[in-house]
């Protein structure tokens, strides 16, 4: 399973490449705007910044809505970068906007999955990558972890090449699942990340070993 991280923070971002088990980024507008990255030189220069930092995919989101302006966004942040996929969500503008980039050969990212109808669609229209939300599903108590289920059911039927990126995740379980679900990627914060390292038994099991090399020297 690929590890992104789902941040605009630089630092963080660093944190995760040095780490050395990074594989992307994922961002969206609202993460853009808590990182006070405003206007569109400055988002752009970000998102070619974070590019510089990581060696896998990065995810811009395009902020237009209707397929012309979808397209023409989504063309200027591919430009950007090499490693930059183009986000789109979950509108029918932005599936026909899909199927566009994959004939252009433009990586792309359907954003705000939350059925497996909408990711039987992303899948059918080419995105590289299809993100439903599975925090955001918990939020409203329905189950998250069951959608990635179902997605990977449906795309193991037909060898769709679509990978699911497990998005909105919250915390380090939600890692461990997706993992034994089958999602081919998780994007999730720092803390998720770094939660999978955890054991009491792997603290005092060191403090142990510290203690009797002390002694033995
Ligand atoms: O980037 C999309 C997704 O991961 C958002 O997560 O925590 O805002 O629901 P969250």
């Amino acid at each position: 399973m690929k590890f992104f991280i789902d941040t605009a923070n630089l630092e963080q971002i660093k944190e995760a490449q040095a780490l050395g088990v990074l594989d992307g980024v994922t961002t969206n507008p609202s993460l853009m705007a808590k990182e006070g990255i405003t206007g569109e030189k400055n988002i752009l220069q970000h998102y070619v910044d974070i590019c510089n930092n990581v060696t896998g995919d990065v995810s811009a989101e395009v902020i237009a809505t209707d397929y012309d302006s979808i397209i023409k966004e989504g063309e200027a942040l591919a430009k950007l970068h090499a490693q930059i996929v183009v986000k789109v969500p979950m509108i029918k503008d932005g599936i026909k906007a899909i199927r566009y980039f994959y004939d252009k050969g433009i990586k792309t990212n359907c954003t705000l999955v939350f059925s497996a109808g909408q990711a039987l669609l992303a899948a059918k229209a080419g995105a590289t990558y299809v993100s439903p939300f599975i925090g955001r599903l918990e939020d409203i108590s329905s189950d998250g972890l069951n959608l990635i289920d179902e997605i990977r059911l449906i795309y193991d039927n037909y060898n769709f090449n679509t990978q699911i990126l497990a998005a909105s995740v919250r915390h380090t379980m939600h890692v461990l699942d997706c993992a034994k679900i089958g999602a081919d990627v998780m994007t999730g914060p720092l803390s998720a990340i770094v939660g999978l390292l955890k054991h009491p038994l792997t603290d005092s099991g060191l403090a142990k070993f510290l203690e009797d090399h002390k002694k033995g020297n």
